[in-house]
């Protein structure tokens, strides 16, 4: 089926505008995920063994997500399911809709398959995700919910924005990823530091901890963050009990060839591979297993995803892989974890 992608659909495909390609695909799964029939024909094909996994108190069928910025809007998220993914992370959703800044804003690396896009967060805001979510749950597997700020919210008042965002959305998400690594909206980054991160955590750790059913949390990083800053965040995890994601895009432009250096945006995708390895690494060797880490950045294969699990992510996520290998990457990747005799390491063996 990944040959059949590779060969036809994906040359096809590549002829046409990405962002529109992949609204394109969003509004044929909106439509899919109504034919029942066609929902199990795709879920029948896309199948593959259980490869049971806890996170953070939450049982995954296997360990292979989608990564967030797939499904900005929670609409698409019961035919997503259909694809074998053992969780899906919709978002980044904010408070108030936005447009995201001017098109075009998505760009394909071809030659280092990559993606370069600078959406900025594109979204029918909080109310409006939660209205589809409400169609569409309950999902046969769990939900994870990325929040952003709104693009005309100022670093000062970011807390309030995800704290508004994060109520309205609590009742739908089995877990909420604080996106605080896209490099598209100004000065998003800065989240990072220190007092601002905890400013903009504590709050939302503490509503979770009022409601009845306390949810975990996990914080996307950025793979661009100097050592310092990233072992702040690594203490902050451990001591408030939240989780990272490791990582976003970067906005380093080594690993492409010269003609793409000046596009801004993040970087995603096989160029990204390496960097975001390294960032999960050194996460999971000072983090000492005191927080789950969920990998993220360059999973186009098998071979990638165990990297990622070997070297400490609990579970890993793809978004750029399914553009060049195809929808069913995920089955090829769990049945490369079969044979190569994966075994989590939160399960009593
Ligand atoms: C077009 C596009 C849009 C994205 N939007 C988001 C987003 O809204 N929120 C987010 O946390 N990450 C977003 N990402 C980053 C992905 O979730 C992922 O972390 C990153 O692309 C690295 O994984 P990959 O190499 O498998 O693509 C986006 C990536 C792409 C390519």
């Amino acid at each position: 089926m990944g040959f059949l992608y590779r060969k036809l659909v994906r040359r096809i495909l590549f002829n046409f505008n990405p962002e529109l390609m992949h609204d394109a695909a969003i509004r044929s799964a909106r439509v899919f995920q109504r034919l029942p029939p066609l929902t199990s024909l795709i879920s029948l094909l896309a199948r593959a063994k259980d490869l049971p996994v806890t996170v953070a108190g939450i049982k995954f069928k296997n360990p292979v997500g989608l990564a967030a910025g797939f499904d900005k809007n929670c609409e698409a998220a019961r035919f997503l399911a259909g694809l074998g993914f053992g969780h899906l992370e919709l978002g980044t959703v904010t408070l108030r809709p936005q447009p995201g800044n001017p098109k075009p804003r998505v760009f394909r690396v071809r030659e280092s398959k990559g993606i370069i896009n600078r959406m900025g967060f594109n979204n029918v805001g909080a109310w409006e995700a939660a209205r589809s979510l409400e169609g569409l749950l309950p999902l046969p597997i769990p939900v994870g919910i990325s929040l952003g700020k709104n693009a005309d919210c100022s670093i000062e008042d970011a807390p309030r924005n995800y704290l508004e965002a994060l109520k309205i959305l609590y009742p739908y998400g089995n877990y909420f990823a604080v996106n605080v690594s896209s490099p598209n909206t100004l000065q998003l980054r800065r989240l990072h530091e220190a007092q601002r991160l905890r400013q903009l955590i504590e709050p939302l750790l503490a509503f979770a901890a009022g409601q009845r059913e306390v949810k975990p949390f996990f914080v996307k990083v950025t793979p661009d963050l100097d050592a310092t800053g990233m072992e702040s965040v690594i203490e902050m995890a451990a001591e408030l009990g939240f989780g990272l994601i490791t990582t976003n895009t970067t906005v380093k432009r080594e690993t492409v060839p010269q003609h793409w250096r000046s596009y801004e945006g993040g970087l995603s995708g096989l160029p990204l591979k390496d960097v975001s390895n390294s960032v999960l690494g050194r996460v999971a060797e000072l983090g000492r297993g005191r927080f789950p880490i969920i990998g993220s950045g360059g999973i186009f294969d098998g071979p990638a995803a165990l990297e990622k699990l070997t070297l400490g992510a609990d579970l890993v996520q793809v978004y750029s892989g399914l553009v060049y290998e195809g929808p069913f990457l995920v089955k090829e990747i769990l049945k490369y974890l079969e044979r190569s005799n994966w075994r989590s390491r939160s399960l009593p063996v």
